[in-house]
């Protein structure tokens, strides 16, 4: 039974590295051709390597998903080779794989990560010396996390952005940066003390002078660090050394020392095997908030037991690490309540994952996530839903379901039978919540779900339902609206990815329904959400590989002027006002790096662009779901200077 087993590793390749939630699908009959594709990328048929048979017998029986904690093959095959290899050296895996000698925990590192052990990788930019190298505690952290602000607006005033749309149109490239052994960078770039700080594939967190993109200092997490970093003000960390946070992908929560890169403490967020953290976590009041994701939805194996994941927040002392408080978005424990045709159990009720980042309203006392599909049947009121929690106790103060039914999983793409009957249409609410306040006075919580529907209740009275909704994208299951929307004052931003083909034949007929794709970027009213402006996404890849017009990042606006990510490896740079575009640079053509090493963006997904200073930053390379690899940070100055 080859055929199985092959999916699964194909859909670990494909599908479970994005958001913890949806992804392309493969339709059956193209699966030959695009697992060619994939495993050419990879370097050959993983299960060919000689560590396989090793992992099979000393590994597989405790990260198959049967041991809570245990990241599964899925997360492992994301680790890279050294990674691994240090767990079972020096770290937590040291006993389990005391059976093996070096050059057998050499050949599971480089079976599992499909990375050979003895790759170089040289620092991708000098180390800082004198002034570069130094701290500057009076430059505090003004904007910080995914969302920028507390209320998640995607918003940088002018002060902080130090740039204005007339000086768009000459921005050029200051310096790019390359990251050895990366196809993909995710992690929002922000800055505090005259250091940008940024995660990356590898797990290491860089702390790099924001000026010239030299190190400051490295830290490495066990896993690829998609998370921004967040840092303290100097009057959050009181008379001790600001804070770092961060999480990885493998569930764990990070603090470290924001001026030497330190470790203070780390928390594994879940128990589950599947558990991922891919929206920022913020700080509020000493207490850092989590919204808890996973992969579970993509172990589309006819023998996994689905699904046991459920979505959660939690909120850590942040000084300490020490939970404070755990809330469920689903209250009861999943529990047999069926099998499949072949005898395998399925568990239920599973999913809501946050991927999200959490909107932080002191004034209400209460936090807002938006969560992502039931895993498995029968679906309940929990997924797709905006939900209140109380800030202080983690209690559920009210939520409000945006799209009813929707249990789905990866089984459903390739016709498996822990596929839900009815399938949902995998609509998570990927983009953050925004709180808002309306020009003529009253508040709002905008919403932006993968179906391309952007929408707007009231925080005071959600149970009133839409205010106003449109639906401006086609939406898929790659997003409609996946990462971020912006607001400044004035209007709202919707960026829209309508992925061209998302692989998915399963939903193709809710997306002719749903008429043509429409990507590009909409600027809508935050009064009624009627239209402004539109600027479709120009499509420039010409039939390229991975190469999309959409924009599947997060957005950010400044005053005059919305930056924007595309699938096509272009940021954008679009006129508030009316969508002009103002500026444009390709990120996916080589770029000359600070290193020397071969620097080339891909697709920007994720966190996006941001601007600091004068200099709008950006990561880019976005390999997974079909999208174009990259490696590449770079920074933009007006004349380059
Ligand atoms: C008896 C069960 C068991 C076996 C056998 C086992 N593991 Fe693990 N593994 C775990 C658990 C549980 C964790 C999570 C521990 C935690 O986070 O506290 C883990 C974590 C890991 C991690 C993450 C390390 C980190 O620093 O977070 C890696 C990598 C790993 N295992 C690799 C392996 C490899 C490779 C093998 C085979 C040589 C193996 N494991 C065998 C149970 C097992």
């Amino acid at each position: 039974m080859r055929s199985a087993k092959s999916y699964v590793s194909l859909c670990c390749i494909v599908i479970s590295f994005g958001c913890g939630s949806s992804v392309a699908a493969t339709p059956e009959q193209d699966l030959g051709e695009i697992k060619a594709r994939m495993n050419a990328a990879q370097g050959g048929d993983p299960e060919q390597r000689p560590g396989a048979p090793l992992y099979r017998e000393h590994c597989a029986a405790c990260h198959e998903g049967q041991v809570q904690k245990a990241p599964t093959h899925t997360f492992l095959s994301m680790l890279s080779a050294d990674a691994i290899h240090a767990a079972l050296t020096e770290g937590i895996m040291q006993i389990q794989a005391s059976a093996l000698d070096d050059a057998q925990k050499h050949l599971v590192a480089e079976y599992l990560s499909g990375e050979s052990m003895g790759t170089v990788k040289p620092a991708p930019a000098p180390l800082c010396s004198g002034n570069a190298a130094r701290f500057d505690l009076t430059r505090q952290p003004r904007v910080r996390g995914w969302g920028q602000t507390p209320d998640n607006r995607h918003f940088i005033p002018g002060e902080v952005a130090g740039l204005t749309a007339a000086d768009v149109p000459r921005l050029q490239l200051k310096w790019a940066l390359a990251y050895p052994s990366t196809v993909r960078v995710r992690s929002r770039p922000t800055f505090a003390y005259g250091a940008l700080y940024t995660g990356s594939q590898d797990g290491t967190v860089y702390a790099l002078d924001e000026h010239s993109g030299c190190i400051r200092w490295t830290y490495r997490a066990t896993a690829e660090v998609r998370t921004p970093v967040l840092v303290q003000t100097a009057a959050e960390a009181g008379d001790q050394a600001p804070l770092a946070f961060f999480g990885d992908l493998i569930g764990r929560v990070y603090a470290v020392n924001a001026l030497t890169g330190e470790e203070i403490w780390r928390h594994k967020a879940d128990d589950h095997p599947s558990a991922t953290i891919t929206g920022s976590p913020v700080y509020h009041a000493g207490q850092l908030f989590v919204p808890v994701s996973s992969l579970e939805e993509a172990m589309a194996d006819p023998d996994y037991p689905c699904c046991t994941f459920r979505g959660s927040v939690i909120a850590l002392e942040a000084r300490s690490g020490q939970l404070l408080w755990k809330t469920w978005m689903i209250d009861e424990a999943p529990t047999k309540v069926g099998e499949s045709r072949i005898g395998t159990p399925i568990y239920s009720p599973s999913g809501a994952a946050i991927w999200n980042t959490p909107t932080l309203d002191p004034a209400r006392g209460v936090l807002y996530v938006g969560t992502g599909n039931n895993y498995t049947g029968p679906a309940n009121d929990r997924s797709n839903a905006v939900v209140a929690l109380d800030l202080a106790t983690g209690a559920f103060r009210w939520h409000w379901q945006v799209v009813p039914g929707d249990a789905w999983n990866v089984g459903c793409m390739i016709g498996l039978d822990t596929c839900p009957e009815p399938a949902g249409p995998d609509f998570d609410i990927g983009s953050g919540t925004m709180l808002i306040s309306l020009p003529g006075g009253g508040d709002r919580l905008l919403v932006g779900l993968k179906s391309g529907q952007a929408l707007a209740l009231d925080p005071d009275d959600p149970q009133q339902g839409m205010i106003w909704t449109n639906r401006v994208g086609r939406g898929s299951i790659q997003g409609g609206i996946q990462f971020g929307m912006a607001y400044d004052d004035q209007r709202i931003y919707v960026p829209i990815a309508d992925m061209a083909n998302s692989n998915d034949a399963s939903s193709a007929e809710r997306e002719a329904e749903a008429g043509p794709a429409r990507p590009g970027l909409y600027a809508l009213s935050p009064v009624d959400g009627r239209l402004l402006w539109n600027t479709p996404a120009e499509d420039v890849c010409y039939g390229r590989t991975f190469c999309d017009p959409g924009i599947l990042a997060s957005v950010i606006s400044i005053p005059g002027v919305v930056f924007a990510g595309h699938m096509d490896g272009r940021v954008r740079a679009y006129s508030s006002e009316d969508g002009r575009v103002l500026w444009s640079f390709d990120t996916s053509q080589p770029l000359p790096t600070l290193s020397g090493a071969r620097g080339q963006g891909g697709s920007l997904g994720g966190g996006g662009p941001v601007v600091h200073d004068g200099v709008v930053y950006v990561n880019s390379g976005y390999g997974l779901y079909f999208h174009m690899p990259g490696n590449v940070l770079a920074a933009f100055s007006v004349d380059g200077k």
